[in-house]
């Protein structure tokens, strides 16, 4: 009898590593995280920095060319963006298809996956300017797309892209403009939804980058990876977790329930977590979670929300939390998603749509990324490799084999 798992020993070096805590899957040149530090650098530039001299923009420019853009290059940059934000009439017709209490996050992964059907002009991905062109209008739709979802599911009609407003500002106006009323944005507010925007952006190879990476690979073209990433990235230990927290404050309900959620997430038999506390590489403080508390603090005293119920319940649970020796031990801090959640709530975005808003946020990460990896004349596919612990070789019963 041939043992399968001593041919896969015998065949060269093998490493095992579940959750791919000690192994790099690439190299790149975007984005920086020191967790212990608590540093985040996109191409070099520290995110507080980013998030305070810079526009979503300027970071898409920074993320997709290595570079900061010159006014006018970022006026070029902008036109070209804002030249794809429309919909094609056939895709828009799309959602009627969709029932309409479906998950924002599941109308998005048809939505951008079909984007591929529309596009054939620009999928030779081995063409600089089709990759260009591709990354382009994924940046321009996915506000489309996901205020659309939005709108879908309230049952209002669509409203079109305005392309003189800013991309934070157009991605408000389609989410809450009425036929009969213009959405007036708040500058508090475009800034704040501008900043989770940034910080969102990219952040190296989380899972669903590293989705994208593997599903582009093989060469599958940039719509179909990004709605890959999508699927990903709507997991509650991933780009879910903001929706996860917010729906955990609302269950707690109340500062005097707190002690029996926390008590709940340190028993190991009852397998609870808290939502929006821990992170896979920060083992200190989250330096977009600091951005987006101060953000927080901002939108709250802004819209007069301080007194707010479950705002008030999310303070005393990162008080708490952050005093806490279960916590302290095993380095878990409130996550940049315990703060976006509860900023996103007080702009009036309902929670079923703050992944979709991370999804908007990160497709210039995913795309960034996956155009560094098929840039590199020298990627391969994505094969990872495992431990076998089936049967052996056997035959199959004589029962089966005279049939
Ligand atoms: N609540 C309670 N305990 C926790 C939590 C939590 N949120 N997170 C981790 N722990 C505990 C674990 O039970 C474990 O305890 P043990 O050592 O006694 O067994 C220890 O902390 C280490 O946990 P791991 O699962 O090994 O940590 P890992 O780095 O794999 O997980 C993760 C990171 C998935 C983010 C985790 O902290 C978690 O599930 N958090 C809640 C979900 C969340 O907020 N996700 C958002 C991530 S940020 C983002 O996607 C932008």
């Amino acid at each position: 009898v041939i043992d399968i798992r001593k041919l896969h020993a015998q065949s060269g070096l093998f490493t095992y590593d579940p959750g791919f805590l000690s192994t790099a899957s690439n190299n790149s040149s975007i984005t920086f995280i020191d967790g212990d530090e608590g540093i985040l650098l996109y191409r070099g530039y520290p995110i507080e920095q980013l998030a305070l001299h810079c526009d979503f923009i300027d970071v898409c420019y920074l993320l997709l060319q290595g570079e900061l853009p010159m006014p006018e290059q970022k006026s070029e940059f902008d036109h070209a963006i804002k030249n794809h934000s429309m919909l094609h009439e056939q895709l828009v017709r799309f959602y009627s298809g969709f029932r309409r209490d479906a998950h924002p996050m599941a109308v998005m992964v048809g939505v951008v996956g079909a984007l591929s059907a529309f596009y054939h002009d620009a999928l030779n991905i081995s063409d600089p300017v089709h990759r260009e062109q591709s990354a382009f209008r994924l940046i321009a739709k996915l506000p489309t797309i996901t205020a659309m979802a939005y709108k879908y599911n309230i049952g209002q009609p669509f409203v079109y892209p305005q392309n003189h407003l800013s991309y934070a500002e157009n991605f408000l106006h389609m989410m809450f403009s009425v036929p009969t009323e213009k959405y007036e944005a708040n500058p508090v507010i475009v800034r704040a939804l501008d900043r989770i925007l940034i910080l969102h952006a990219d952040h190296e190879q989380n899972a669903s980058t590293s989705t994208v990476r593997l599903a582009g690979s093989s060469g599958a073209n940039p719509f179909a990876c990004v709605s890959a990433g999508i699927s990903c990235l709507w997991g509650p230990a991933h780009g879910g977790a903001n929706e996860a927290c917010l729906r955990m404050l609302e269950e707690i309900g109340d500062v005097s329930r707190i002690d029996e959620f926390i008590q709940r997430a340190k028993n190991k038999e009852d397998n609870y977590r808290l939502m929006g506390f821990g992170h896979r590489v920060y083992k200190n403080m989250d330096p977009r979670a600091k951005l987006m508390r101060e953000t927080c603090h901002e939108v709250l005293n802004e819209l007069g929300l301080h007194n707010d119920r479950l705002f008030k319940l999310a303070l005393q649970l990162e008080k708490i939390a952050l005093e806490d020796d279960y916590f302290i031990s095993r380095k878990l801090y409130p996550n940049v998603d315990f703060y976006s959640g509860i900023v996103q709530r007080a702009l009036g975005i309902p929670t079923s749509m703050f992944t979709a808003i991370f999804a908007m946020a990160r497709t210039v990460g995913w795309v960034a990324q996956w155009s560094e990896m098929v840039s590199d004349p020298d990627y391969k596919i994505g094969r990872p490799r495992q431990l076998y612990t089936g049967p052996v070789m056997r035959d199959i019963p004589i029962s089966f084999s005279q049939k």
